[in-house]
């Protein structure tokens, strides 16, 4: 356990911003920050940061809490594993005593094996900045590449020595484990040092950790690989990750554009001469997971390829790939014999930017270009581009963006339009009639769990249509937002409400889940002790938090609504936030009148069985009397609300 000390600690530090930040890119917007939700499929946002309150909602999905909350759900970390994101963030120290057995455990793997790629890291740098071998060869050779001191340091760029053994050996020295070392591919099956003789390129994640590495030769020899790079393990997953994303990412949300080159050295020279927002997808082609972690900070893209083969079918699949998750795409296509690297070098940034500019094609002009160069009027050729081409148009979700590019299909190749809408609909139909057979299959089992789900829906819709739900959930809200406020009778408003629905003759609250908030609201609100919103939410299950939230954040973006909700109260009074004194006067009596109600309700039944005349007129008697309470509190209840 992370004593609670530690815990306040963290809540204290954190800023729900800058946790979210990492993965979201926020816009201003008022007080709060916009972004499009990670939660769910978007176009415009709708997923909001309330930095003064410490939490987020979304109000497309509903998912919404607290910084921890975002982790937990967006990194899928335990709750610990959570806390320690942000402490690690902060520089904030959580002692290893303070962790459950089985977390240290867990943790201790995944840290160990970062710890690991970290000593290699520095002991790469080591190598290349204080050792003969590694200045006069490693360092040379980055000096040739034009690299200086401050972006070999950026990028953590080494070199791993001639000898067998050396890394190794130091490696052990240190204290770390030989398997670890192993299953990182540091040493390789025979026990040696896997990169020899390398110049080293570390791989960092999102939040700047090493999590791989690649070594290039030196020279030119044929045989063996130019670059080797670490195998696939926990911390690392090659199709999750993109070369140069911690060091771009910020530059990519400044620009919303980002550049996507083929190698390592392009992404190292492009910053060494200013250009920041380029990632490496690294000699595979882009996979979806990588298209998410760019779209996490922009929607806009530019592939700069190089013009060979490999080059310009990369192109190809990273065009349908990014136009499928509805990113734009524009293709920068270099000479055969360049790379970024060299171009940029050549041309300085200026002009290499004024290059894109006048070389970027949109993915259609790329396209064609490709599938059919220019003066091919040549029908079995047009035909076959055309299959192609629209295979393309029919990964564009947006209609407007599709008929467009359609239609400019339609005018570069010189035909009729209706030829191309025909060949897209084509299969746009056929994927429908392919997502309809696998629904099918599907369906038994979903049928299952339909019931299940609908059984859930109904539930929650009776839970909805329930006027006691609203009441209660008013009630919860009040205490939530104005809890802490002072009445003129004294008492907080959540002292004054407990006070009064705790009654023993009155109403308990129905629902479960609000009942055990307030049960838990209460107890910490007895005596002088005022309720603390932010630890109320961080001691919440997600689900209570996520209730929490939504009854606390309305008004940051639906004011609107609550005004109407409220209005009946407002008439000719203060405005809503100063408003909690009826509000809890109303509430409280109206959760009185309904159970006098239903008190009622029940005597007059009871009344109807009764044979015994006597009896008969005690009963009447009582129930004269509740009668009588229930037409006072209906009189109170309109003193209140109509003033
Ligand atoms: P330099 O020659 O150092 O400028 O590298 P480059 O980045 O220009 O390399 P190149 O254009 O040859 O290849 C582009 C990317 O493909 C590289 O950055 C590597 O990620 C990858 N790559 C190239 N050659 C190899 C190889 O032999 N093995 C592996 N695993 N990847 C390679
Ligand atoms: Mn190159």
């Amino acid at each position: 356990m992370i004593s609670s000390k530690k815990i306040d600690k963290i809540y204290e530090t954190v800023q729900i911003e800058e946790i979210i930040e990492d993965f979201v890119s926020l816009k201003k917007r008022g007080v709060n920050l916009l972004g499009l939700c990670p939660f769910h499929n978007e176009k415009t946002p709708s997923f909001t940061v309330s930095p003064a309150k410490g939490i987020f909602k979304c109000f497309g999905c509903g998912k919404g809490g607290n910084a921890i909350h975002f982790l937990m759900e967006h990194e899928n970390y335990s709750y610990p594993e959570a806390l320690k994101h942000v402490a690690n963030k902060y520089g904030i120290e959580i002692e290893e005593e303070d962790l459950s057995p089985e977390q240290q455990e867990k943790d201790k793997e995944r840290a160990s094996l970062y710890i690991v790629n970290e000593f290699a890291k520095r002991f790469f740098q080591e190598q290349l900045l204080n050792t003969g071998e590694g200045k006069s060869v490693g360092f040379q050779y980055f000096q040739d590449r034009g690299y200086d001191e401050e972006i070999i340091n950026k990028f953590d760029l080494g070199y791993a020595p001639r000898s067998g053994n050396a890394f190794k050996s130091a490696a052990l020295r240190a204290g770390h484990e030989q398997d670890r070392i192993k299953a990182l591919g540091l040493i390789s099956d025979r026990g040696n040092d896997f990169f020899r003789e390398r110049v080293m390129f570390t791989i960092h994640n999102l939040s700047g950790k090493p999590i791989a590495f690649a070594g290039r030769m030196l020279g030119s020899n044929k045989k063996a690989p130019k670059y080797i790079n670490s195998p696939e393990t926990e911390i690392y997953v090659k199709s999750d990750i993109l070369y140069g994303i911690f060091q771009a990412r910020t530059a990519i949300r400044r620009e919303d554009n980002c550049y996507l080159v083929e190698g390592y050295t392009d992404v190292i020279t492009l910053h060494q001469h200013g250009i920041e927002n380029v990632v490496a997808v690294s000699g595979t082609s882009l996979t979806p997971g990588q298209t998410r972690l760019i779209k996490r900070f922009t929607a806009n893209t530019t592939l700069i390829f190089d013009g060979d083969a490999a080059g310009i079918k990369a192109a190809n699949r990273s065009i349908d790939l990014l136009l499928e998750a509805e990113v734009n795409v524009k293709v920068v296509i270099l000479d055969p014999e360049d790379d970024p690297d060299s171009a940029i070098k050549r041309l300085g940034k200026e002009d290499f930017e004024n290059y894109l500019k006048t070389n970027s094609q949109d993915f259609l002009e790329f396209k064609i270009a490709h599938y059919f160069p220019k003066g091919n009027q040549d029908p079995f050729e047009k035909s076959k581009a055309i299959k192609e081409l629209v295979k393309t148009l029919a990964l564009i979700n947006d209609q407007l963006s599709r008929s467009l590019f359609v239609s400019k299909t339609a005018e570069m190749l010189q035909v009729e339009e209706a030829v191309i809408i025909n060949e897209v609909n084509k299969i746009l139909r056929s994927k429908i009639w392919q997502e309809k057979g696998k629904r099918k299959k599907d369906r038994e089992r979903e049928r299952q769990e339909d019931t299940t789900f609908e059984i859930q829906v109904k539930q929650e819709e009776e839970k909805l249509g329930s006027p006691d739900y609203h009441q209660e959930l008013a009630l919860l809200q009040l205490i939530l937002k104005y809890g802490n406020e002072t009445m003129s009778n004294g008492l907080s408003v959540a002292q004054y409400c407990f006070n009064n629905i705790q009654d023993k003759d009155l109403p308990g609250i129905n629902d479960p889940q609000i009942n055990n908030l307030l049960d838990k609201i209460s107890a910490r609100t007895s005596g002088p002790s005022k309720l603390n919103i932010q630890s109320l939410i961080s001691e919440s299950d997600p689900q209570d938090a996520q209730l929490i939230v939504s009854l606390i954040s309305d008004e940051f973006e639906y004011s609107e609504n609550w005004e109407k909700r409220w209005n009946i109260l407002l008439q000719n009074q203060k405005p809503p936030e100063e408003n909690y004194e009826s509000d809890a006067e109303h509430i409280v009596i109206s959760l009185k009148l309904r159970k006098v109600r239903k008190l009622s309700a029940d005597w007059a039944e009871k009344i109807k069985g009764i044979k015994d005349n006597e009896e008969l007129d005690d009963f009447l008697e009582f129930y004269k009397e509740l009668k009588k309470v229930e037409s006072e509190l209906a009189e109170k209840l309109r003193t209140i609300i109509y003033g």
